[in-house]
């Protein structure tokens, strides 16, 4: 008798030694077993995905000296109006990278000064790329300031895919008409008797955000879209791309800014849901 004939043959004898019913639960046991196996597998081999847990591990409960995010940003990084605290649910990855080294940078590098920046822009130092002129921005803050320079460019980059993978469904509040169809007005046509492009041109239609360069509007608290542009005006932000939003905050009145937020703030929207 062949080798191959005897592994058959004490195959065979094995299984009608135990019964057919025990055979099948065997079977049962191994494909949940391979069953297990595959749904877990994914999830540790996504790069991606290790990321996004790493961020949300560091969002939720802080690591040494790094607060938890959600402590300020909400636990659905859905934002806090109470303390101008934005939205971090479904902004582009790349912004929230960005924002988190402006807030890092340190000013005596870049030869910016944080408090005041000065007002005269003309004065801002640049750096010239390939066909780009690019600000290196600062955004003064006493609550992410120091925190960012505790962050590692490794969790900016975790946070950044945690945060723009959540789910956003904004809350639409209520206003008076008047206010409504100023903001409105604002948002959708500008101020072209004085130069003044609209907001959505560059934010995106219904001001959702317009890649990694022009952030959504829509659902962020009106504390914080007004605390904004006061800081643009006040040099204490001077981190946008060729000065585009600075040029815009500049021409903003204190009306325009409420009236603005306020339309936003009233608009249904929501991201990364179905
Ligand atoms: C103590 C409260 C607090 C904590 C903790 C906090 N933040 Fe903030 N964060 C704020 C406030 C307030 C602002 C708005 C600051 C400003 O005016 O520039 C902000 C702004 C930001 C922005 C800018 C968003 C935008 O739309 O431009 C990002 C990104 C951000 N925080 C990320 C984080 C991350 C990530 C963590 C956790 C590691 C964190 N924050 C922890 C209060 C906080
Ligand atoms: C010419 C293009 C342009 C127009 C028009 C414009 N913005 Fe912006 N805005 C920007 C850019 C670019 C940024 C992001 C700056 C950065 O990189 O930090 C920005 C950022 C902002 C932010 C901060 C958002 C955040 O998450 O931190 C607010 C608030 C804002 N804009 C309000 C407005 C309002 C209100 C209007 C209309 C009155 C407007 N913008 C029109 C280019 C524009």
């Amino acid at each position: 008798m062949r080798l191959s004939d005897n592994i058959k043959c004490s195959l065979v004898s094995w299984i009608t030694k135990i019964s057919i019913w025990k055979f099948f639960l065997l079977l049962l046991a191994v494909s949940f077993v391979i069953f297990l196996v595959q749904s877990v597998l994914p999830v540790f081999s996504d790069s991606h995905d290790l990321h996004r847990l790493a961020g949300e591990e560091l969002a939720l409960n802080g690591r040494g000296k790094i607060p938890s995010c959600v402590s300020c940003h909400g636990l659905q990084g859905q934002g806090d109006a109470k303390i101008a605290s934005p939205r971090l649910a479904g902004l582009h990855p790349s912004y929230i990278k960005k924002q988190l080294e402006d807030y890092a940078r340190d000013p005596l590098k870049t030869r910016a000064f944080v408090e005041p920046i000065a007002r005269d822009y003309v004065k801002t130092p640049r750096t010239y790329g390939d066909l780009t002129v690019f600000t290196p921005g600062t955004r003064y803050d006493p609550k992410m300031n120091g925190l960012a320079k505790l962050l590692s460019a490794e969790d900016r980059h975790n946070l950044a895919i945690y945060y723009s993978k959540l789910a956003f469904v904004a809350s639409p509040k209520a206003y008076d008409f008047e206010t409504l169809e100023r903001g409105e007005d604002l948002a959708l046509r500008g101020k072209p008797e004085y130069g003044l492009p609209s907001c959505d041109s560059c934010h995106g239609p219904g001001g959702q955000g317009f890649g990694a360069i022009f952030p959504p509007l829509a659902g962020q608290p009106v504390t914080y879209i007004i605390a904004q542009i006061n800081k643009w005006q006040a040099g204490k932000r001077d981190n946008d791309h060729l000065a585009l939003m600075r040029n815009i905050a500049d021409q903003l009145t204190d009306g325009d800014k409420v009236n603005v937020a306020a339309y936003y703030d009233n608009l249904s929207y929501s991201v990364n849901s179905e």
